[in-house]
């Protein structure tokens, strides 16, 4: 039998982290050319049911049975056994990879598991939808982040742009012109359950103005929607802005993060925010096509670790 292979973008939260958490709107879009792959090759000389894991990149090779109960490969292929009612799968290797940056807001735990569940299925020849794919990815998702909102999930099974809403099916997002954004690796780790946990705890200690913060990030989401849906790209940049000041007044922005928000704006942006969970992970900026260059070099003398130009396409609906 060939060997079956499976892949998932990376993501960026254009508008809208944290608050969506708290049933706000948010806006999130795939990133295509980061991805995580799973390759599933049968082992037919193995132990009978032997599931061998392997992630070269962080040094793993391993059986399944011998990782930790909520070790996210073990909770993903588990995941796939009970949806697909199965006790045990045919020995077989599963080999990830990916080149999306971890903890760093661009998706890497949710690509990393919908190519697994994605690849797996196949292997099972039980492929499943997108949205069952997303939801088993989701149960993955909860051991990264605590209380994940699903954006990540969703937004990479689907790989369109998706507006998403805590409790309701996800939005296809129409885009319509082309929207060119810097996304800019802080290069610090920054892992999303800390950032949501910080926020929870102090929304919980003095709820008032943390709602009036995520209902205004909401709104700004919903100003953005009608941007994006009508075209009106250059309306962005200042929503990107205010997104960020909203972000910054939640406690989840840092010194280094404003810092290179602010580089990118002097260079040219036209807008820019933190995006993601926060404290560390990336910011993004909303470029001229023309004008990218110049930000990216002003990025990385800010101190970016990395940069990749995307360009998110129009859609039909
Ligand atoms: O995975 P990240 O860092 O892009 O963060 C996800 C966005 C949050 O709103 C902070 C959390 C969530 O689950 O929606």
């Amino acid at each position: 039998m060939p060997a079956i292979s499976a892949s998932a973008p990376g993501k960026v939260i254009l508008f809208g982290e944290h608050a969506v958490v708290y049933g706000q709107p948010a806006i999130a879009v795939p990133i295509s050319q980061l991805r995580a792959r799973a390759i599933v090759k049968a082992e037919p000389r193995a132990d009978a049911n032997q599931v061998r894991v392997q992630a070269p990149d962080i040094g793993l090779d391993a059986d399944l049975t011998s990782l930790a109960r909520d070790h996210p490969l073990r909770v993903a292929i588990s995941g796939v056994r009970s949806a697909l009612n199965i006790d045990l799968i045919p020995a077989c290797t599963v080999r990830v990879s990916s080149n999306i940056p971890v903890s760093s807001g661009l998706g890497s735990s949710a690509a990393v598991s919908v190519a697994v569940i994605r690849a797996v299925t196949t292997f099972l020849g039980r492929p499943l939808s997108e949205d069952r794919v997303a939801d088993l990815a989701f149960e993955v998702e909860k051991i990264h982040h605590g209380t994940p909102s699903g954006i990540d999930n969703t937004v990479v099974s689907f790989e369109r742009p998706v507006y998403f809403e805590l409790g309701r099916p996800p939005e296809a997002l129409k885009i319509a012109r082309p929207i060119t954004i810097v996304i800019a690796d802080s290069g610090i780790p920054s892992p999303t359950a800390t950032t949501v946990a910080e926020v929870r705890r102090a929304w919980q200690a003095d709820p008032t103005p943390f709602e009036r913060l995520f209902g205004e990030i909401g709104s700004l989401v919903r100003k953005a929607r009608a941007a994006i849906e009508g075209g009106a790209v250059d309306q962005l940049g200042l929503l990107m802005d205010s997104n960020h000041d909203l972000l910054k007044d939640l406690g989840v922005s840092s010194e280094f993060l404003d810092q290179l928000t602010d580089a990118a704006r002097a260079s040219g942006a036209l807008g820019a925010k933190l995006s993601g969970g926060g404290r560390g992970g990336n910011v993004i900026g909303l470029v001229a096509p023309h004008l990218s260059e110049s930000v990216i070099q002003s990025l990385h003398t800010a101190g970016a670790k990395s940069t990749y130009l995307t360009t998110i396409s129009p859609t039909e609906s």
